[in-house]
């Protein structure tokens, strides 16, 4: 396991950059509605703005996650949060035909786009409407649980890790790739410039709003460290394996299920 770095102080510089976005803080209540509106604006450009904003290397972190969480013919598999089903589509090629790949998503237009990916995939997944804080299967259904780039959004982050835990059998595992944000100075202060700069612009141009931008780049300076993370995953499971991946842009976390029991105590 790599020895996880708390953010370094950085105050000045983010106040600096996080007065040129417009504030767009969300009540908690609130939160589950406005996330369920911005990827409903965002959905037919949800993929090209991925692809332009991270310069392909979200395909390449998906890759890595499906490898490094274990991904093999004959699982269970559950893409949490599966919005156009990149996560689910690479679990399946993985698969090559053999086991079981579901993706759940609350919104509808997000799962619209994954369906109409499968068409010219011919991958065999199911897909699911629903909530990953209360999940529609029974405890110990699955042999990994998958979820990209969605920690950030859900409501009630420790009760949708449990949930995973939950649906996960014994000795299963819980793969996270989050976004993240960069521990060296350098590299963060360039990631931040980009965030509220670029990243907005290329969201404006190819959606004509940039609500959700500003939303998505305040997530993602807002967001727990790898420690803290850890610390959470460490409630619902055993063991966690992190790797930061291209420098801490994004970070993948890996931890093994507990049984039922532990979970509940
Ligand atoms: C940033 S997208 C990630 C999509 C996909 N995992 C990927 O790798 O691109 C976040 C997704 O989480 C979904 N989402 C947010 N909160 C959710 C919840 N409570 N239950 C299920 N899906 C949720 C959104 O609808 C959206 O499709």
């Amino acid at each position: 396991m790599i020895p996880v770095m708390d953010r370094p102080p950085l105050r000045r510089l983010e106040a600096r950059q996080l007065g040129s976005i417009p504030s767009a803080s969300v009540a908690a209540r609130e939160k589950r509605p406005f996330v369920q509106r911005l990827f409903t604006a965002i959905a037919p450009r949800y993929d090209w703005f991925n692809r332009l904003a991270s310069c392909g290397l979200d395909q390449r972190w998906r890759k890595e996650a499906v490898v490094r969480g274990g991904i093999q013919p004959g699982q269970r598999i559950l893409d949490v949060c599966a919005g156009t089903g990149d996560l689910s589509f690479l679990c399946a090629n993985r698969q090559r035909g053999d086991g079981t790949v579901v993706g759940v998503d609350l919104n509808r237009e997000m799962l619209r786009y994954a369906r109409r990916k499968q068409r010219s995939k011919r991958s065999v997944i199911s897909w699911c409407q629903g909530d990953a804080e209360q999940l529609p299967f029974a405890d110990g259904t699955f042999d990994r649980v998958i979820i990209g780039f969605s920690t950030r959004n859900l409501t009630d982050l420790t009760g949708g890790l449990r949930e995973m835990a939950r649906v996960l059998r014994p000795e299963g595992r819980l793969i996270v790739l989050e976004t993240g944000y960069p521990t060296s100075p350098v590299v963060r202060f360039g990631y931040l410039v980009f965030l509220s700069t670029v990243a907005r612009l290329i969201g404006f141009v190819l959606t004509g709003r940039i609500w959700p931008f500003t939303y998505l780049a305040r997530s993602v300076q807002r967001f727990l460290t790898p420690r803290q993370f850890i610390e959470r995953l460490q409630s619902v499971s055993a063991q966690v394996d992190y790797v930061p991946l291209s420098y801490g842009l994004a970070n993948l976390y890996v931890a093994t299920a507990i049984s039922l029991r532990e979970i509940a105590q």
